[in-house]
């Protein structure tokens, strides 16, 4: 080719210094070590940017920037498990169990477990007390120890084998908070006396608390000394809040951490719950079934699947009207819908009913709690109407249905209304939470799609600039 166009058109230029080939071989090689330069530049400018990003918290804090310190026993582990394994997801979610002494094989559907350090040579003497305290006081300082095994660790997470954590409202709760800081996250007792016995400013263990990555390392470095000082404490948590207080750091108050310091019926606590991501719940096994006709592992797997559709949504309650026939609706999402005949106003409807007893027993215990409350009829004919979830789904594009049965106790008069209802269907949007929707949050509103019979449909949705929950009257 090249001597054929020489041929028409001579060249006028002198001949070449290197050959054609040559050339070619410089210039592949110089394109090669280009590559390679901007390779390695890029690699290098990559691993920089990235942990420039993570410590200047670039990226959200999401579930694997959390890792969960579950306090056990040998004793309880076995049947406790059954409550971890529903929120724990191996794929998604760290954490550590400690016992007290191993024995265990290895369950790929719950966390590894490890054995706590010796914690003989620490003074215990709260008279009647349980010495587990400093172990279970410990596990803080053992967690933040592990090392490099807590690499982008934001936040230490510490609760109970019998508490049950919502992971995604924990993260979305976590996130308004710079883990970079010192905070110590979580809430205390329901139980007004709990709090006087202990305090009203600690995050009482079984409900779980949350404490930043830097605050942890502070705190591991410094809790054996404090575990000295503070012998004369009952509980573990009472060590930690001491110790955390001699950092010179208070509680962050919470309210979606729920230590449970009541028994029996926990409808009215679930159906008033505050408007924040519910984040755990504790003491199961001395509550009932949350739903009729299933046990305590059954009812906490329905709330987690419920909260696997729309998981900042759970126990969020909404208050709807229909005035053409005066009844008034409260839908708590993912749990339970009653029905009242007449106007109801909406500050009652948001007091927890005291469907509950005391957590401690016996005559003098008062039932003073941390929030309002208001009687739970022993009628069950003075009560709403009450229908609990059986089911849900996704349509598809970012909605939810839920519907509810009807739980019916007693053969009660009802009015016309709502005398042949018996399912409730509730149409919802996924709840996204971003830092501004949190701060400060506003409850939904609902309509009652009318006319019903047998079923009812209720959509939720964002209330307008000047809405008011109320009845049209
Ligand atoms: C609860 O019910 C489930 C399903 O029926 C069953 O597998 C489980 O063993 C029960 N748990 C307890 C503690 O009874
Ligand atoms: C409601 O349903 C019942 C039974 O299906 C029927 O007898 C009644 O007429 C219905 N009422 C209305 C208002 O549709």
């Amino acid at each position: 080719m090249n001597q054929t166009r020489r041929k028409r058109r001579p060249d006028p230029s002198p001949p070449p210094l290197i050959s054609p080939r040559v050339r070619n071989i410089f210039l592949l090689l110089t394109f090669l070590f280009v590559i390679y330069i901007l390779f390695s530049y890029g690699t290098f400018r990559r691993d920089r940017f990235s942990s420039l990003a993570r410590s200047l918290s670039v990226f959200p804090t999401q579930r694997r920037h959390l890792l969960f310190s579950i306090a056990a026993s040998h004793g309880s582990w076995l049947s406790r498990s059954s409550y971890v394994r529903l929120w724990y997801s191996p794929e998604s979610t760290r954490a550590v169990v400690f016992l007290d002494r191993g024995g265990f094989d290895p369950d790929p559907a719950l966390p590894p477990v490890t054995v706590s350090e010796d914690v003989s040579r620490f003074p215990y003497n709260f008279p009647g007390g349980l010495r587990s305290a400093i172990r279970v006081a410990r596990v803080v300082k053992e967690t933040v120890d592990r090392g490099e095994d807590n690499k982008d660790v934001r936040w230490f997470v510490f609760g109970d084998d019998d508490t049950v954590f919502f992971v995604d409202n924990l993260v979305t709760v976590l996130s308004k908070y710079d883990h970079r800081k010192w905070w110590y996250v979580g809430s205390n007792s329901e139980f007004y006396d709990q709090n006087v016995r202990y305090s009203f400013d600690m995050a009482f263990g079984g409900g779980g608390f949350a404490i930043s990555a830097s605050l942890g390392k502070v705190l591991a470095k410094v809790l054996d000394s404090c575990l000295m000082r503070y012998s004369h404490m009952y509980g573990s948590d009472s060590r930690i809040f001491s110790c955390v207080a001699e950092l010179g750091v208070a509680l962050t108050h919470e309210p979606g951490f729920h230590q449970i310091d009541v028994r029996g019926n926990l409808f009215g606590l679930l159906c008033a719950h505050p408007l924040s991501p519910l984040v755990s719940l504790h003491h199961l096994d001395a509550v009932d079934p949350f739903f009729p006709k299933t046990n305590r592992t059954e009812s906490v797997a329905r709330l987690i699947r419920a909260a696997s559709f729309d998981s900042a949504r759970i126990l969020q309650q909404s208050v709807c009207y229909d005035s053409s026939n005066t009844v008034t609706v409260s839908v708590v999402w993912g749990y339970a819908v009653q029905v009242y005949e007449g106007n109801k106003l909406l500050p009652d409807l948001l007091t927890v009913q005291k469907t509950f007893s005391t957590w401690r027993r016996g005559s003098g215990v008062r039932s003073n709690y941390m929030f309002s409350t208001r009687d739970y009829p022993r009628d069950p004919c003075a009560r709403p109407l009450v229908f609990f979830l059986d089911g849900l789904g996704s349509d598809g594009t970012g909605g939810t249905w839920s519907s509810y049965g009807l739980h019916s106790v007693g053969n009660c008069r009802r009015a016309e209304a709502v005398e042949g209802l018996r399912n409730i269907r509730v149409l919802s949007r996924k709840l996204e939470l971003n830092g501004e929707q949190m701060n400060p949050p506003r409850r939904q509103c609902c309509d009652i799609s009318s006319p019903y019979n047998k079923s009812m449909v209720i959509n939720i949705r964002q209330c307008m600039p000047d809405e008011l929950i109320a009845m049209n009257t």
